[in-house]
């Protein structure tokens, strides 16, 4: 906590056997990079069995790794290469669902006495044989899929072949007790929880509100396709889930960390997930990346996570994932001196810093033709989704034509701007991934406390004036120069290496200073 995390989608990260996708090996191969950027922890998109209906989040097997990705043996070996240079290793744990190919929904769709029935959420049709409620799923198509086999239907809040678990039943609280301690008995350093506020459903299987507001950008109203998530999320039993999985993480000598992707879109209801520092130490924070990048909007997502978050708590700030538009193309529009700007923010927020693969390069999204795309989720652009495969495109290590990714076929086309790649950006000391550099070994320096304190200074609709911990960070969002005091001694600027020199802030420019007189 209070450092830096490097999120990397594994198939694009590296290609170490020449099969296209990316694999552990290749992360080993080119851990450097993440020890010449100075990261604290590294955080891996699903490594488990998967038929990868939805690229892992579809889990087969806990327990043991995807072949393509590698084997037991290369998680040891990179736990082992990351912990000799300190960086910790931390994977995606999937609690909320499984593959409907895992052994338990295969054993619990055999039959209505099977003893795994209870693992996942069944329910009668109604009278008329219509699906039990009208809940919908992340497709926006009904949550509930039929089995013909058991004449029951059974709930999905992603693909019909995600089938939801039953958190109602103390066994799946066991099986994932044993999964947890698996992995850190690997040496794995923690979890990043994915859809950490779903494992509960309404028992009652209450119909959800309708609502014209529910549409996934929207940062009040929690839920999709004009119906509120209210009774197939964020139910207040999850909360129990991380007390107890928290004190298991306390109780090994070097505490793990939980990290949740707590989709909710509002600041108090992500307050809830860090409990009475007794749930998640990391709760991602949804509403900041979903709010428009405008100084007032962003800065009262700060103020109010500041506010509502209990105290001590570290607060969290990423600007992409593999789910939704890269910062660079939805906040920066592929602008340079945003996507400069962005990093500088991100990284000198106080808390933890979260760096999706690529973002220190400046990567925008992908256009993969529509023949090329790969998520089965979104590829198919049902209800107008945005295809996710834009935003994981393999990473270019160099200039050649497939980017020093692979020496095979990309499984996604390597991403098209020719400028973000390793190799070039290593030579030069204006590139992004210098000023990300910077901005880590800043962090280092002065930000390492989990809880610095943040303090607004100043808010229009063009700037923003924060001090985060001993820092003051001024940042101009707008096209023309401002005067500007820099409060401190300069110490970086998003732009360049003269921070302040022309005595004002230029357009899109971001300046951090260490305070004057402030030694804390
Ligand atoms: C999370 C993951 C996403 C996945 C979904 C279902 O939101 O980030 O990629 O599709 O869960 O597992």
């Amino acid at each position: 906590m209070g450092g830096t995390i490097y999120h990397a989608y594994v198939r694009s990260f590296r290609d170490s056997d020449g099969d296209g996708y990316g694999d552990l090996g290749g992360l080993i191969e080119r851990f450097d990079h993440l020890v010449d950027l100075g990261v604290t922890a590294l955080w891996l998109s699903p490594i488990t069995r998967s038929p990868d209906h939805d690229w892992g989040y579809d889990v087969s097997d806990y327990l043991d790794v995807h072949p393509e990705l590698g084997t037991l043996d290369d998680v040891d070996r990179l736990v082992d290469v990351a912990a000799r240079q300190g960086v910790r290793v931390v994977l995606d744990l999937i609690p909320n669902h499984t593959s409907a190919r895992h052994p338990w929904f295969v054993e619990a769709s055999s039959s209505r006495s099977s003893p795994k029935r209870d693992y996942y959420v069944w329910a009668d049709a109604q009278r008329d044989g219509s699906s039990p409620n009208n809940w919908v799923d992340d497709t926006g198509q009904s949550a509930w899929t039929w089995d013909a086999t058991t004449s029951q239907y059974y709930m999905h809040n992603f693909l019909d072949l995600q089938p939801d678990l039953n958190w109602w039943n103390p066994r799946v609280h066991d099986e994932f007790d044993r999964i947890i301690d698996f992995w850190l008995d690997r040496g794995v350093a923690g979890f990043r929880i994915d859809v950490a506020n779903g494992l509960y459903h309404d028992r009652a299987l209450r119909d959800n509100p309708r609502n014209p507001r529910a549409v996934i950008w929207d940062t009040e109203v929690q839920g999709r396709y004009g119906i509120e998530h209210v009774h197939n999320f964020n139910q207040p039993e999850v909360h129990d889930v991380y007390r107890r999985w928290r004190a298991r993480a306390e109780a090994r000598c070097t505490p793990a960390l939980l990290m949740g992707e707590t989709w909710v879109a509002r600041v108090d209801e992500l307050a809830a997930y860090y409990g009475d520092d007794d749930e998640l130490q990391l709760a991602l924070n949804f509403p900041f990346l979903f709010a428009p990048f405008e100084p007032p909007a962003l800065a009262r997502i700060v103020a109010d996570s500041v506010s509502a978050f209990p105290a001590g708590a570290c607060m969290v700030w990423a600007g992409s994932n593999h789910d939704l538009p890269r910062a660079a193309s939805r906040w920066a529009n592929g602008d340079h001196r945003r996507i400069r700007l962005i990093q500088t923010l991100l990284a000198t927020l106080p808390g933890t810093y979260v760096l999706y693969y690529g973002d220190e390069l400046g990567m925008t999204d992908s256009d993969i033709p529509d023949h090329l795309h790969r998520d089965p989720l979104t590829a198919g652009r049902l209800n107008g989704q945005w295809p996710r495969d834009n935003a994981r495109a393999p990473m270019r290590w160099d200039a050649s034509p497939t980017g020093g990714f692979t020496t095979g076929h990309p499984w996604l086309p390597v991403h098209p701007v020719v400028e973000h790649n390793v190799a070039d950006q290593t030579v030069d000391p204006n590139s992004t991934l210098a000023l990300v550099r910077s901005l880590i070994s800043l962090r280092r320096q002065h930000l390492s406390d989990p809880a610095s304190s943040y303090r607004e200074v100043h808010v229009d609709a063009h700037r923003w004036v924060f001090d985060s911990g001993p820092l003051r960070v001024s940042a101009n969002f707008s096209d023309d120069d401002v005067p500007f005091d820099a409060g401190g001694d300069p110490l970086l600027s998003s732009l360049g290496p003269t921070p302040g020199a022309s005595g004002s802030l230029r357009a899109w420019e971001a300046v951090v200073s260490r305070r004057r007189g402030d030694e804390g």
